[in-house]
């Protein structure tokens, strides 16, 4: 095929040569290299383990939502690899699936052409090679090449791949059996502090913190859990000198969950907007063939999240409110799923009646409601719009350690509790009921919700400016809850 007189080997052939100053450019800002994410150091390992010749995982899918630093990830990669580990640049093939379909080619075209640039058939490979495919979804195709233009015909090809959440959701098992999945999720206060100022919590801190709150027996025991940590939060402290880090848990709420805004500040709130935008008008038509009016609507369907706390949805309210019927609010908040703007907690009830109830959603970072408040003429340091960033940061870091192991699930109680975690224990799954405020909050809601759910412990997360607790509820001031 060929595209304005341009044909693919001719691309590709471009793409290898400019691949490593592209790569200065997606990885440094006024000369300075950007920060790299913690999952950084986890796909390092999968490459490491691959240049030592173990060929196990080396399919591994990075799902995320946009401006999240899928493409600043996968440069940061290449450059591990070109400038500490030498491999040769041409061994290194980096596209875009998005940018090849506006060229008018495709993944598998892409794959070909630089199967005839390396002069071999990928079968026949006497060297390790990487093929890193960016915002594969793209490509209605993509799952189908690399399993069989890739993974099924050499074990010689590292593939890296990104794309939205429908990446992972989407993926057939022939697929799934093959690869890894790491998410790549929005930034939480912990990794926010280490991209922004540099500062990490003591070894060890996370994992001990997730055991007092979500592995303990009893409020009494996640309290003294907790209070262990008291000198790892003072050390936290000093190392961020003029910050308080209790105190600048607004901020981090408004601009912290994207990497760019948490480096510029509440100036690149517009810019979070357009990634919002971005996702809407041009990802949603792409992705799932929305017409322009119903694109629209799903910003009215934003627009009426942000602007409510965290609540269950009425899908026949929300219909009759935005003007879509519900077949199309149902496809609209699926997308936006899909494309990790939000994200559904279900209620905590057994059986058929789940069916039947409505989901709460939450905004997967409390940014993103930030930005649309923005844009919609809020003022983002009113009570309500930070208690509703507050609980999405909370819900957020909750629905993250369903993924990574510690947590099974995560439910809203339908007669009380803000949400419900589901921890995984050795004797098996317990629930956790977790109530969030901004201001103070007493325990009576708290304790009765654990009663009631047979939980040993309840949460609350307010702003307490030490843990404490009484009966069977223990209160984790903020700041510390969301470095979990
Ligand atoms: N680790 C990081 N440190 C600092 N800034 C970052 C980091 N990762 C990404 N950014 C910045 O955030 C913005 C978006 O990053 P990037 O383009 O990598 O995201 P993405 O997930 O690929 O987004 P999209 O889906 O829109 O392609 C860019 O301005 C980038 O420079
Ligand atoms: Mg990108």
């Amino acid at each position: 095929m060929v595209f304005m007189g341009v044909d693919i080997e001719t691309v590709v052939g471009r793409l290898l040569a400019s691949a490593y100053s592209r790569s200065r450019m997606y990885t440094e800002r006024e000369g300075k290299r950007l920060p790299v994410r913690w999952i950084f150091f986890r796909l390092r390992k999968y490459i490491d383990s691959f240049l030592r010749g173990n060929r196990l995982n080396r399919l591994v899918l990075v799902p995320g939502l946009r401006g999240v630093g899928k493409t600043t990830l996968l440069w940061q990669l290449y450059r591990y690899l070109v400038e500490e580990r030498k491999v040769d640049p041409r061994n290194v093939l980096v596209v875009s699936a998005d940018e090849l379909k506006v060229l008018g080619f495709s993944v598998l075209d892409a794959v070909q052409a630089y199967e005839r640039l390396l002069g071999k058939p990928l079968d026949a490979l006497d060297r390790d090679v990487f093929v890193f495919i960016d915002e594969a979804t793209f490509d209605p195709q993509w799952q189908l090449v690399i399993k069989s233009a890739i993974y099924d015909r050499t074990d010689r090809v590292f593939t890296l791949v990104t794309g939205s959440s429908a990446l992972a959701l989407r993926i057939t098992t022939d697929l799934a059996r093959r690869s890894v999945i790491e998410r790549l999720f929005p930034l939480n206060y912990s990794e926010y502090l280490m991209v922004k100022y540099g500062v990490k919590p003591p070894r060890g801190f996370t994992s001990r913190l997730r055991t007092a709150v979500l592995g303990s027996k009893g409020a009494e025991e996640a309290y003294s859990r907790l209070r262990e940590l008291s000198s790892d939060l003072l050390s936290l402290q000093v190392s961020l000198k003029g910050i308080d880090f209790k105190g600048h848990l607004e901020m981090f709420l408004k601009i912290g969950g994207l990497p760019f805004s948490a480096l510029e500040g509440e100036e690149a709130l517009p810019r979070v907007y357009d990634v919002v935008k971005r996702v809407l008008f041009h990802d949603l038509p792409a992705l799932y063939g929305f017409d322009r009016e119903t694109c629209e609507g799903a910003m009215r369907v934003l627009a009426s999240l942000a602007t409510s706390h965290p609540e269950r949805v009425n899908i026949t309210n929300l219909s009759k409110d935005i003007g879509l019927s519900r077949a199309t609010v149902y496809s609209v908040l699926r997308a936006l799923v899909d494309s990790e703007l939000i994200f559904p907690v279900p209620p905590h009830v057994k059986g058929k009646a789940l069916a039947r109830k409505p989901r709460k959603y939450y905004f997967t970072t409390p940014t993103v409601r930030a930005a649309i408040l923005q844009a919609l003429g809020w003022t983002l340091d009113t009570r309500d719009a930070l208690a509703a960033m507050l609980e999405d940061a909370v819900a957020a870091t909750l629905h993250r350690l369903t993924y990574t192991g510690p947590l099974i699930g995560l439910h809203y109680d339908p007669q009380g509790a803000d949400l419900v975690a589901i921890a995984r224990t050795p004797t098996g799954p317990r629930p956790i009921p977790v109530e969030v405020g901004w201001g103070k909050k007493d325990g009576k809601q708290a304790e009765k919700t654990a009663k009631r759910l047979g939980a040993t412990y309840a949460v609350i997360v307010d702003d307490s400016d030490a843990p404490h607790t009484l009966g069977n509820v223990v209160w984790v001031p903020k700041h510390v809850f969301l470095l979990l």
